[in-house]
């Protein structure tokens, strides 16, 4: 009887030891919203590879509800999530919630959108995003001939959410490359609205990017005035703006040139028919593949790889970050870029 219970004891242990040596590392994945599909990517893509990899994912959307997005994230936390992997709503709404994340010694990663405000974010993994803002205005001069051509243009900005840090360095990638064509008077806003605070759209909404344009054809172009293009900083904004322009009448033929970023499946298509000129493609892979990797070193107690150590305060600190590269994107690459690379099939992109 004794000898059958220290048996069964030693089983017992054996298991435990087995259970604690093998443990899956849980990593909890929290994304704004599933309702933009490029969070819907970002979220399966990152599950499959941490899964195939071999650790638990607890992946969570919040609706762009920055109360839900504090209470998943106490959640992961309180299930024992090792390491968080956060792309915020609001990149300074979650210090609390992440101040307990550092209590509890939980590395955490930023994901696309800075955590600002809070020491306890360890790493940001994103795309260049003052190159993709860049990338939108290069493209705008180049576009429009604005060294050579004599004629002045209008055109008219749209800009994210001012609560996304990312926003305001797309915005100014893009203006960098716009303003000596502004100050010289070859590019005209005839709005006048300039500032990033007046072009700024909440939530990145198509509806709230919708309505804004609305106003503006009613209250600068109802006369027939020219608009030759609209730079929009991502492809949420971009439909709202295009969606606007059709339903006002403007034809594919006078259409302004509507830049983009994400490549979403309705802005490729509106690029295959011709309603949107240009798109930057961060590959969802590719970064979901970056955070992996920088999961990895820290679970093996080594130093994840970054190459930006200068460029992202916080609010508290320079935040160690890895930057990847985004590619422009328009009718003539985007077979190449978005299916020959697999990213769509050519299904999707039918209309
Ligand atoms: C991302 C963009 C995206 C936007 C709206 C930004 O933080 O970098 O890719 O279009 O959020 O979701």
């Amino acid at each position: 009887m004794k000898k059958l219970f220290s048996v069964i004891l030693l089983a017992v242990l054996v298991l435990a030891a087995a259970n604690t040596a093998f443990a899956a590392v849980r990593i909890g994945i929290s994304m704004p919203t599933q309702s933009l599909q490029r969070w819907n990517q970002d979220g399966s893509n990152m599950k499959q590879r941490f899964e195939a990899a071999g650790y638990e994912v607890d992946l969570q959307y919040a609706n762009n509800n920055v109360a839900l997005q504090v209470s998943q994230i106490e959640n992961m936390i309180l299930n024992g999530a090792d390491v968080l992997v956060i792309s915020a709503i609001d990149g300074a709404s979650l210090g609390t919630v992440l101040a307990v994340a550092k209590d509890e010694g939980i590395p955490v990663i930023a994901y696309d959108r800075l955590l600002m405000e809070t020491d306890a974010v360890s790493y940001y993994a994103t795309f260049d995003n003052y190159m993709v803002g860049t990338i939108q205005g290069k493209y705008l001069v180049e576009a429009l001939d604005l060294e050579n051509r004599t004629d002045p243009v209008n055109i008219e900005i749209t800009a994210g959410s001012p609560d996304d840090n990312n926003a305001r360095y797309f915005y100014q990638g893009a203006i960098d490359q716009l303003m000596p064509y502004i100050e010289a008077g070859k590019v005209v806003i005839p709005s006048g609205q300039i500032e990033f605070e007046q072009v700024a759209t909440l939530e990145w909404s198509s509806e709230r990017s919708q309505a804004r344009m609305d106003n503006l054809i009613a209250a600068y172009y109802a006369g027939g005035r020219k608009l030759h293009a609209v730079l929009c900083s991502n492809d949420s904004t971009a439909l709202g703006v295009t969606n606007s322009l059709i339903g006002a009448g403007f034809t594919k033929e006078e259409f302004p040139l509507i830049t983009g970023q994400d490549c979403d499946v309705a802005n490729t298509k509106n690029i295959i028919t011709g309603y949107q000129a240009m798109s930057v493609f961060k590959d969802t892979r590719t970064l979901a593949e970056r955070v992996v990797t920088m999961v990895q070193a820290i679970v093996n107690g080594e130093e994840p790889e970054v190459n930006d150590t200068e460029t992202y305060f916080n609010g508290v600190f320079v935040v160690p970050t890895y930057l990847c590269e985004p590619v422009f994107a328009d009718i003539n690459n985007y077979e190449e870029l978005l299916i020959e690379s697999g990213y769509y099939t050519r299904e999707q992109l039918q209309n």
